[in-house]
């Protein structure tokens, strides 16, 4: 195929996102986030475009990058009470970041053969992916069933000879709560055991939230124990995709994430994160994007985020058959249903209405949840939120809630999560309906049927079948491409 013209690029492209969910609007209620501030966009991309070809492999090659992100470690630090002495490193994302906290407490204390870290239920799934590539097997301990806080006595008992890490977070991504630190991180403590504080999500807004809101649950380093915290720009700090920093007490603390290696003839690698050669663009603009908005700004925008996650909270709980999961500390809400309607249909009649909500399995005596991630750019839209999330949960309350097939439980609750081989997998799709006419995976426009099936199956079989599921999405496209 010959080279394409620039103008049939953009139209393609444009065309290609068309299928994409809205980035910005205040419509998406998950994945994205949306300042609402159109100069802090405009500077975002002009600066990430600047400093896409730089590469952060080398802080001696492009000192801009060292200095922006050394920047931007001090400025999270100040956000979260960090002690003279801290140190920190920006991260590809949230998943990077914890990543990097498990690994660092695993490597310092090499004499556990078999180490372990104390999660809550609640926990982000970042620290199962860490256990699995770091061989640190997560000890995961109940939540409070109400409040869905971490249970600090049980995550106490839960504390090992063998445990390296213990974990809270800042709040949690599925109930938008604060789990009480204080008393985890001092359980830790008492151990001799690091605990790490997942504030990704919350870490640019609760700070902001404090003066108003001087009740809040301590969770920085502020509280005794709390060995580091991760926090995301590209959440709440409204920076474009790609950096997250993760922060520890000291350097020391740091120092067994670090990596480096002369044990072959070319350049001595020597990195602070998994990645090696890496774009500067994501820390460039998130200088630029967080010098913008500034401190004033983004207590303007917490607050906005903070407003809208209250009276939507408020508004949920007028409506018949729904209520919030856990009272939100921060920006996020979880969202039940009553017997009379399920989560799964209700998120499918949001979308048909233009919002994008996103269902959440239920998990041990967790119920199955609507999540919303409340950013600035939806705080204005909240009553047509709320009248649409009303006749979303009438609609399916008409149908009644979704109950997959018996036989298609049946059959996939047979299936052997460990060996999920492809027929078996291109078995159950054509039973599922979710086959074409040449067995490819074709994914309907409605979920709540696969999402109800899936909510009805144990957690290992749910993951073999997306995993399949993933495997078939991620396939080469068969005319090979544009290219
Ligand atoms: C609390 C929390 N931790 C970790 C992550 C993972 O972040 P990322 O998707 O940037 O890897 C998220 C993402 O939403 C989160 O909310």
């Amino acid at each position: 195929m010959s080279a394409m013209d620039l103008d049939e690029i953009r139209a393609r492209v444009d065309a290609l996102r068309g299928r994409d969910l809205p980035t910005h609007g205040g419509r998406t209620l998950a994945y994205v986030y949306d300042s609402g501030v159109a100069s802090a966009d405009v500077i975002g991309r002009e600066v990430l475009a600047a400093f896409s070809s730089t590469n952060g492999l080398d802080p001696t090659a492009f000192p801009s990058l060292l200095q922006m992100e050394n920047d931007l470690v001090a400025m999270a630090g100040r956000l979260v009470d960090a002690p003279e002495g801290f140190a920190g490193v920006a991260t590809s994302g949230g998943t990077e970041s914890i990543l990097l906290a498990v690994l660092a407490a695993r490597d310092a204390r090499p004499e556990i053969r078999s180490p372990r870290m104390v999660l809550p239920t609640t926990a982000h799934a970042a620290f199962h992916k860490a256990g699995h590539y770091f061989g640190v097997e997560p000890v995961v301990v109940d939540v409070d069933p109400e409040t869905k806080r971490a249970d600090p006595d049980a995550m106490r008992a839960a504390i090992d000879d063998d445990t390296v890490l213990v974990v809270a977070s800042a709040p949690s991504y599925a109930h938008g709560v604060i789990d009480p630190v204080g008393p985890i991180a001092a359980a830790a403590a008492a151990a001799g055991v690091r605990c790490h504080v997942d504030a990704c999500i919350g870490g640019w807004v609760l700070p902001h939230l404090r003066p108003d809101e001087p009740d809040q649950e301590p969770w920085t380093f502020a509280v005794a124990g709390v060995t580091s915290v991760s926090l995301d720009l590209h959440k709440y700090a409204y920076t474009p995709k790609g950096i997250s920093i993760l922060l520890h007490r000291s350097a020391a603390l740091r120092r067994t994430h670090l990596f480096a290696s002369a044990r072959w003839p070319g350049y001595t690698m020597l990195n602070t994160t998994m990645q090696s050669t890496k774009s500067g663009g994501p820390v460039a603009a998130a200088w630029a994007v967080v010098n913008h908005i500034g401190a004033d700004g983004y207590a303007t925008l917490a607050g906005r985020a903070r407003s809208a996650t209250l009276e939507l909270a408020r508004a949920v709980e007028g409506i018949e058959h729904l209520s919030v999961a856990a009272e939100p500390d921060s920006t996020l809400l979880a969202v039940t249903a009553d017997g009379r309607c399920d989560v799964f249909t209700i998120s499918d009649e949001l979308a048909a209405r233009g919002w994008y909500a996103q269902p959440q399995m239920s998990f041990r005596d967790l119920p199955a949840t609507l999540h919303l991630t409340l950013s600035a750019a939806t705080a204005d839209s909240i009553a047509r939120l709320a009248a649409d999330l009303a006749e979303a949960t009438a609609a399916a309350v008409e149908v009644g809630p979704t109950a997959p097939p018996e036989e298609l439980i049946v059959a996939a609750s047979s299936v052997d999560p460990e060996h999920l081989d492809e027929e078996t997998f291109a078995g159950l799709l054509a039973v599922a309906g979710l086959a074409d006419g040449s067995g490819a995976l074709a994914l309907p426009e409605r979920m709540a049927p696969i999402n109800a099936l899936l909510d009805a199956l144990p957690p290992e079989l749910r993951e073999a079948l997306l995993l399949g599921v993933l495997d078939r999405l991620t396939r080469p496209t068969p005319s090979g491409g544009p290219v």
